[in-house]
């Protein structure tokens, strides 16, 4: 860790690691897809602060679906290249969009959401699905939660599995 970092990224980097370490017990001896996805919402969205939505869109023949989530009723289906889930998705990269009414065809599903951050779910090379967050706030997401998120979704992929038994 850079020792030039700001105390405020090196915190940010701890809870990070500790979310991680949470959700990790939280799923330990559970390999339930759908339950762990709830959990995962629901940790993230009581431990995040300063966010209105948070949950997951998973790949179903083709296209993204509505998974596991907390916060308002949100659009079921998305396409790939489409919003910021699809695009994300697309790219198979997370996505920071720091003011959603400025990203190219943003789905709004919740007027009160004003910035944003997608992560796709990667079982190695391939993408099963997208983790979106949403903030009331501006700006809320930065370098630091992109890669913090992405650690997240790497211990819910890793202890889970991803399709029917
Ligand atoms: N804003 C997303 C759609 C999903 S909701 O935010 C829950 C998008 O543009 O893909």
């Amino acid at each position: 860790m850079s020792r030039t970092a700001p105390i405020s990224a090196l915190s940010k980097r701890n809870r990070y690691a500790d979310l991680a370490h949470t959700l990790a017990s939280l799923l330990a001896g559970e390999r339930d897809w759908i339950a762990n996805l709830a959990n995962t919402a629901a940790l993230l969205m009581q431990e995040l602060g300063d966010v209105n939505w948070v949950g997951f869109y998973l790949l179903k023949d083709g296209e993204l679906v509505l998974g596991p989530f907390q916060g308002k009723p949100a659009c079921v289906r998305i396409a790939i290249g489409k919003g910021v889930c699809g695009t994300a998705a697309d790219r198979r990269a997370s996505i920071v969009v720091p003011n959603v009414h400025e990203f190219p065809g943003h789905i709004a599903c919740d007027v009160a959401s004003n910035s944003e951050l997608v992560v796709p779910l990667m079982r190695g090379a391939e993408l099963i699905g997208v983790l979106d967050v949403d903030s009331p706030s501006f700006g809320r997401f930065d370098e630091d939660d992109r890669s913090g998120l992405e650690s997240i979704a790497r211990v819910l992929i890793g202890t889970s599995r991803s399709t029917p038994e």
